[in-house]
């Protein structure tokens, strides 16, 4: 990486994203953009409406996403997919979506943790035979860390996942490459690092480093704010973000951005997600710079995630300027309206050549 005096200005490897909501259909047009003018490359996550359940529904599905990349972006960007895993899912897949060289792994949700996890998994143990083999070929394993008993304060359903999925999990298979998705704890931030393992990784989101609940729910409801696993109190995001600027390669982007539509999220049962696609790379670089850590960014966004997913590390380089610029209040989504995370701020880092 490097600074000019007084960071007017940041040069570093063009960073990845390695957990992104693109949805289908008429909106890939309206998102995929954005986050093809901010990443090299991208994972993005199954959960559509009708799942990404085996690989020649991924196969379809990155034709679709690839043809929603704009022309001058089309050889700059590569995304990356991964099938979601169900009770049901085949021990043969794992193989055969390795072989396709797009499909990098496997996303658990534990059914009913979160936006569209209805044909998720019901009880990890239904997954064994699968695991076995994604261990066997080096498949990652991506989850969404959280319980879904219904008695669980919301608050603690990463945590509790931790004790009582994730640890039994690589206990019976230690060699399984886990990425820890979208932590938001400090319990989370200490089991990555203490364990120090090849095997596990953990991403973060902008939201859980820059926010915490306080900022969703004191002085009224900020519904924007809202995703899962939900923001926690001041203390985690403190965590997460010592975790973030610790300089270990355990800890890499995953942006979870997430679009719904404005209705959905300003309604009296909103949407869990956040949309930071626009500009991800700015709201992580004024969480690192807050901490005094720009030294820090690069590995962070641009070399660990590429590390752990065993991906070339990118030669190209992006700039970011000293600059002030307003976040929109409003993006266009299909024919519906979307509001980005830290709508109508001003944002003082500016990518250069970004989408606005
Ligand atoms: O807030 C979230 N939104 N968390 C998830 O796990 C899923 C995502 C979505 O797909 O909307
Ligand atoms: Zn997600």
């Amino acid at each position: 990486m490097s600074t000019e005096s007084k960071h007017n200005s940041i040069e570093i490897i063009q960073p990845d994203d390695m957990h992104v909501h693109f949805r289908d259909g008429d909106v890939l047009k309206d998102v995929v953009p954005h986050t093809a003018a901010q990443f090299a490359k991208c994972l993005v996550m199954p959960n559509l409406k009708s799942p990404v359940v085996n690989s020649e529904l991924a196969i379809a599905y990155y034709e679709r996403i690839k043809q929603a990349v704009p022309n001058n972006l089309k050889d700059k960007f590569e995304p990356f997919l991964t099938l979601y895993l169900t009770d049901k899912t085949n021990s043969d897949e794992v193989k055969k979506a390795l072989d396709t060289q797009i499909i990098k792994g496997f996303k658990l949700y534990p059914a009913g943790a979160t936006t569209l996890s209805e044909n998720g998994v019901t009880n990890i143990k239904n997954c064994y035979a699968v695991i076995e083999q994604m261990q066997k070929y080096n498949a990652v394993l991506l989850v969404h860390g959280e319980v879904t008993d219904h008695h669980v304060d919301i608050f603690d359903r990463e945590a509790k996942f931790i004790d009582d999925v994730l640890i039994p999990l690589r206990k019976d298979f230690p060699e399984l490459k886990i990425s820890f998705e979208h932590i938001t704890t400090k319990q989370a931030a200490d089991y990555v690092l203490s364990e120090n393992s090849q095997y596990l990784g953990a991403s973060i989101t902008p939201q859980h480093l820059l926010y915490n609940r306080n900022h969703m729910l004191a002085g009224g409801i900020k519904p924007h704010y809202y995703c899962l696993p939900i923001l926690k109190r001041s203390l985690h995001q403190q965590a997460l973000l010592k975790a973030a600027i610790s300089g270990s390669d355990r800890f890499y982007v995953g942006t979870d951005s997430a679009p719904h539509a404005k209705y959905l999220k300003e309604n009296s049962c909103g949407c869990a997600g956040c949309y930071s696609a626009l500009h991800a790379v700015e709201l992580y670089t004024t969480a690192f710079e807050a901490e005094n850590a720009l030294d820090k960014l690069e590995g962070f966004m641009s070399i660990y995630g590429s590390k752990f997913y065993e991906l070339p590390i990118n030669t190209h380089k992006i700039k970011l300027i000293k600059q002030n610029w307003q976040v929109p209040n409003v993006l266009n989504f299909g024919n519906q309206e979307l509001v980005p995370l830290a709508a109508g701020e001003t944002m003082t880092w500016k990518l250069e050549n970004s989408f606005l």
